[in-house]
């Protein structure tokens, strides 16, 4: 997982991101909401707004990385809205959970049976978890930074890091939904297809997110040739139009809930 998160970076293209965050929430019910967490919240924006869509409840947002806190640190102060520093796959609740959310987080953790057990125990009995991830792994902006990523002077360079995420299949979350006993378990795919505006769109985007790891492990006076070897083959696969550059985006969803006995 990235250990230095660029929060203005990420957010650059905050339209493109915060859509499926809504478009999962829009399957999560109203009723019952007292305590809410967003587990690997980023920089707290989207975290925001679940104070407004639950009126009653306390929201807490969570994140491993002190640079997106610091940013979620300067959103508005509310008197029901929390941030704290933990890791999503141990973090304990000062009290059983409502609405679980996490979005775009969990494909860097490990061991998702592990981590569905953690969320099975921290919901209240009717608590409904509400998870999001990216499903693009075999795509070509991730294809071509392994490619670039196994070449010298790279590959000796970053210490031979290859990326890693922890994704399953959908079929393998339908599974271990029913084997943890949520009921009303619904999963799907959809796939976005972004029109990104700008130079080096696509490079721009993966410098938000996978890219970081990269950069982490090379010195400063690296970056530039790395970015400039890794965009090169991303313009051919991500050719830029008149109209801006087609990025199709593949993302994974489900909601579940806690039976209430
Ligand atoms: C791509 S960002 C998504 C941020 C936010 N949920 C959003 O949708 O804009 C992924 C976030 O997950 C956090 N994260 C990754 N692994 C984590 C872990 N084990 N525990 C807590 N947060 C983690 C990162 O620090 C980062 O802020």
């Amino acid at each position: 997982m990235p250990s230095n998160w660029d929060p203005q970076q990420y957010q650059r293209f905050s339209n493109e991101r915060s859509r499926p965050f809504f478009d999962l929430l829009a399957r999560v019910p109203d009723e019952d909401v007292h305590v809410v967490a967003d587990l690997g919240c980023g920089p707290g924006n989207l975290t925001a707004t679940l104070v407004s869509r639950w009126p009653n409840a306390t929201v807490w947002g969570v994140d491993s990385s002190s640079d997106m806190l610091t940013a979620a640190a300067q959103l508005p102060a509310h008197s029901r809205l929390y941030f704290q520093q933990a890791d999503l796959a141990t973090w304990q609740p000062g009290q059983p959970v409502d609405r679980l959310v996490s979005n775009a987080a969990m494909q860097w953790v490990p061991d998702h049976e592990r981590v569905l057990t953690h969320f099975f125990r921290i919901l209240a009995p009717g608590g409904v978890l509400a998870v999001q991830m990216p499903n693009n792994f075999t795509e070509p902006a991730h294809r071509l930074l392994a490619e670039v990523v196994r070449q010298e002077p790279w590959a000796s360079a970053i210490g031979h890091w290859q990326e890693r995420y922890f994704m399953q299949t959908a079929d393998w979350y339908v599974e271990a939904l029913l084997r943890l006993e949520f009921v009303d378990t619904e999963v799907w795919e959809t796939i976005y297809y972004h029109v990104l505006q700008g130079p080096d769109a696509v490079l721009e985007w993966m410098k938000g997110t996978a890219l970081r790891p990269a950069l982490a492990r090379l010195a400063g006076t690296q970056h530039e040739a790395f970015l400039a070897a890794y965009g090169a083959r991303l313009r051919d696969a991500y050719p830029e139009h008149a109209y801006g550059t087609l990025l199709p985006f593949r993302r994974l969803f489900f909601v579940a809930k806690k039976p209430r006995v």
